[in-house]
């Protein structure tokens, strides 16, 4: 048994539980976002885990990671910031303020910050242009940025970390499970 099934055994089986049989490929999303929080990110052996679970050829489960930007397969902090510079929040400040949100997270933009906590990455439209500066931390939306709501926003994560060390299902980022071969 992959450190997926063993981390998430009861999601794992209501994912797939979900489809008719035959069709259990349509759980692969489910999966993978699954499989990112077990291994810290999707890995080659998180594929071929999701592959075998779903009866695929890890091929096809490799397209659907590339696929999506929300899938990792290099090593990530626990939470990744998309943090939107496209035209239209640039308009509304976003530009002015990205200094504030690397200072704020303690890395550059495209890097993670040295306590491994934050990956700070440009974020394309993300839907949301009239409440900018705004960025999605992992998948939550966080609008309207300040000075003083980002520093709240990155105390509050901080906290919720270290609560919490091992990456929240189905979409944490962040080191691989506790749980090792053989436990
Ligand atoms: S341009 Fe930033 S949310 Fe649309």
């Amino acid at each position: 048994m992959g450190l997926l099934e063993r981390r998430f055994p009861t999601e794992v089986k209501d994912a797939i539980a979900n489809y008719p049989a035959g069709r259990e490929a349509s759980a692969v999303l489910r999966l993978l976002f699954l499989a990112q929080a077990a291994y810290g990110r999707v890995t080659p052996e998180a594929v071929a885990e999701v592959a075998t679970l779903l009866d695929m050829d890890p091929t096809q489960v490799q397209g659907v990671v590339g696929f999506y930007s929300l899938f990792k397969e290099e090593p990530h902090g626990r939470f990744v910031i998309h943090y939107c510079t496209d035209l239209p929040c640039i308009l509304r400040g976003a530009g002015a303020f990205l200094p504030e949100v690397c200072r704020a997270f303690g890395t550059k933009m495209g890097e993670t910050s040295e306590d491994g906590l934050f990956s700070l990455e440009e974020g394309m439209c993300l839907a949301a242009c009239d409440r900018a500066p705004m960025m999605q931390v992992n998948l939550e939306y966080m609008h309207d940025l300040t000075p003083d709501s980002l520093n709240a926003i990155v105390r509050g994560l901080r906290e919720q970390a270290a609560a919490d060390p091992a990456p929240a299902a189905p979409y944490g980022y962040g080191p691989p499970s506790e749980i090792t071969e053989g436990s």
